[in-house]
């Protein structure tokens, strides 16, 4: 079966990187956009060189028209899209006193926004196509408010509830949604979080692998891994009493800073 055609943002590195790797690998013509022209030039060397199907463009994800700009360029190069993977996403501690009003912004604008921006992106076109699937890349961190970055929290939880809002009347018209929740994965993201001892993490390549297998199959929901699904599955549903005391209990004694 024809493979269909990816935009991926956030494709420079991390997680992005990792999906776009592993979704020209397995036949899809991608289409790769970052806001740094840098990193997101190595890799579609990288897999040009591999003779894969490759266009990419800088866009901030934040920039709506920016955006809708160069979805329209990629698509005229490579063809229309039938797999969004939305992974642009940063990162911020939160501490208090200081609330840091303008990271909750950037979040806000680059994690909830930028996400629904880029779907904006490409939804008309595979509303009229009656096709495509969309992926959302969430965050377990959006299962309840985890006190060290409850911003970033607050982010995830948006998209997520967004996504999951959208997906009843997108079904109606052939489109599919991923709702993509990762656990840690080693990348510039998780290296500025100041941990007291290493914490286990996947490797972007693994998160990508994952990634894109949900996305051809169009699994409504991807946690990962399996691990994290379960402990975070739990988190959600004790009791706040039971999760304020672990989170007590995580947070000072897990980062060298307090929050
Ligand atoms: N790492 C984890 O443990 C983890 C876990 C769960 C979910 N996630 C989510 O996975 C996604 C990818 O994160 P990652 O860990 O791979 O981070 P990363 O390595 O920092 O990669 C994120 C990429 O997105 C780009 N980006 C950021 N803001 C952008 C914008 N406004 N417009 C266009 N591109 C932008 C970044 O560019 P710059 O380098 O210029 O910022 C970077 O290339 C994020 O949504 C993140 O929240 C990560």
């Amino acid at each position: 079966m024809k493979k269909p055609t990816v935009i991926v943002t956030g494709a420079g590195r991390g997680i992005g990187r990792g999906t776009a790797i592993a979704l020209a690998e397995s036949g899809c013509s991608v289409g790769l956009i970052d806001r740094d022209q840098e990193p997101l030039e190595a890799v579609a060397q990288e897999l040009i060189g591999r003779g894969f199907t490759v266009a990419f463009a800088a866009a901030d994800v934040t920039d709506r028209l920016g955006l809708a700009e160069v979805v329209r360029s990629i698509e005229a190069q490579i063809g229309p899209t039938g797999v969004l993977i939305a992974c642009a996403g940063i990162g911020r501690l939160t501490q208090v006193p200081n609330l840091d009003i303008a990271g909750l912004e950037a979040l806000l604008a680059v994690n909830v926004v930028g996400v629904v921006n880029s779907i904006e992106a490409v939804l008309p076109g595979m509303i009229e196509r009656k096709s495509g699937h969309i992926v959302g890349v969430s965050s377990v961190a959006g299962y309840r408010g985890l006190p060290w970055m409850a911003s970033y929290s607050a982010s995830k939880a948006a998209i997520s509830t967004f996504l999951e809002g959208i997906r009843p009347a997108l079904k109606r018209r052939g489109v599919t949604i991923t709702t993509a929740c990762p656990g840690f994965v080693r990348t510039d993201l998780t290296s500025k979080t100041p941990f007291r001892k290493p914490v286990p993490m996947m490797e972007p390549a693994e998160a990508g692998r994952r990634i894109a297998r949900a996305a051809l199959r169009r699994s409504r929901n991807a946690v990962f891994p399996f691990s994290t699904a379960l402990g975070m599955a739990f988190l959600k549903y004790v009791p706040d009493s039971v999760f304020d005391w672990m989170m007590d209990r995580a947070g000072p004694r897990g980062l060298t800073t307090d929050f």
